[in-house]
């Protein structure tokens, strides 16, 4: 089948291009396009099969009516989530919609922990204080992860493995939040608790939910009053998860300590994008957020290991071969419309 790959990076090129050529006779033709499957770029899409896109492009109805008129019947997304597709327009036209449901949760467990411990023994400042010949350390005292208080929203397959890190690795004394209470979680010792309580008495929240719209802006103004002075929030799922505006605020008031997030809800304005040579950040509450020493940004690539990389190619197309003769995807690459 003919794929368009948007969004297409040299990282999805080498990866894809080499796992299509292992498929042989059975391998696909792909198009590689730079843009985003938005409703700009979308003609783009004409004389394939089926597209390809990642976590920032806009799927949106009118692109999705787009697609079903050029005769587009599978979206392929090479992430997990899949928020950023308007589902209820690609159930209207037929249109199925593929994910990549475990790539690698341990990539994005541990880009998770690592935003942690950066921000909690300042590696990120050390490493430029030392470049510049500044020995000192004064600013730079952290603390003991050990007996630390940390809360996880969320305990799916990253949730778990970011709890069996910090509980068995770190010996936290780690709690949780979860619309479903997984025995996994349990078993390694970690007690489910209400939101409330979570918020109230941890002193590393993590979150590891999607975003629907009962999660959208979990950690809202309301959540933050609730938290202990110098809380640390980490967020390595999606952005909305957040509400910046309220995030500053307690970190103007000190009663957030640090916040390190790979996601951010405006990002698709700038994140995987070179801006170094912009004159200026057009986004004003990014550079706010920034501009704090406490927080810690990275450009949504908790996801970016080898082997993510690798899954992701075979996952993707594994659905398109298995959507190409049998005509669906099985398992848990299939995306409900409902
Ligand atoms: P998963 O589906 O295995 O787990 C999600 C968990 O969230 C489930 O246990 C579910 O019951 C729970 N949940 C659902 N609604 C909830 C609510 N209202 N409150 C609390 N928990 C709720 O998903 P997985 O693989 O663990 O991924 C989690 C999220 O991480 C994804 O949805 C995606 O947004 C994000 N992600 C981010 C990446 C990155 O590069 N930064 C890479 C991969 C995933």
């Amino acid at each position: 089948m003919k794929i368009a790959v948007f969004s297409a990076k040299p990282y999805d090129e080498e990866y894809m291009t080499k796992t299509n050529e292992v498929l042989g006779q059975g391998k696909h033709e792909i198009k590689y396009i730079k843009s985003p499957l938005d409703e700009a770029h979308v003609p783009l899409a004409q004389g394939c099969d089926a597209v390809c896109v990642f976590v920032n492009d806009p799927v949106t109805e009118v692109v999705v009516d787009a697609l079903a008129s050029y005769g587009i019947k599978l979206i392929l997304c090479r992430c997990a989530g899949y928020n950023n597709v308007n589902l209820a327009a690609c159930k209207k036209h037929g249109i199925t919609v593929a994910r990549v449901p475990k790539y690698s949760p341990y990539a994005t467990a541990e880009h998770s922990v690592a935003l942690m411990m950066t921000l909690n023994r300042k590696t990120h400042r050390a490493y430029n204080r030392v470049r510049e010949g500044d020995f000192s350390i004064n600013g730079l005292m952290g603390f003991d992860m050990n007996g630390k208080k940390v809360g996880v929203i969320g305990t799916g397959k990253i949730g778990y493995l970011v709890c069996k890190i910090l509980k068995c690795g770190f010996g936290c004394d780690v709690v949780a939040y979860d619309v479903y209470q997984s025995a996994e979680v349990k078993s390694i010792g970690v007690e489910y608790v209400d939101l409330d309580t979570l918020f109230r008495t941890c002193d590393i929240i993590s979150l590891h939910c999607p975003l629907f719209n009962n999660t959208k802006y979990i950690i809202n103004d309301e959540a933050l009053e609730k938290m202990k002075k110098g809380v640390m929030i980490i967020n390595a799922s999606r952005g909305a998860l957040v509400d910046t505006k309220a995030v500053i605020k307690h970190l103007k008031n000190g009663k957030v300590g640090s916040l390190g997030v790979d996601v951010y809800e405006n990002e698709a304005n700038t994140f995987y994008e070179n801006h170094s040579s912009d004159l200026y950040l057009s986004d004003e509450l990014l550079l706010r957020l920034m501009s704090f020493k406490n927080v810690l940004v990275t450009s949504h690539q908790a996801f970016f290991t080898q082997e993510a990389m690798q899954n992701i190619a075979d996952s993707v197309f594994h659905s398109a071969t298995q959507y190409q003769t049998e005509g669906k995807v099985t398992g848990e690459e299939f995306v409900p419309c409902e």
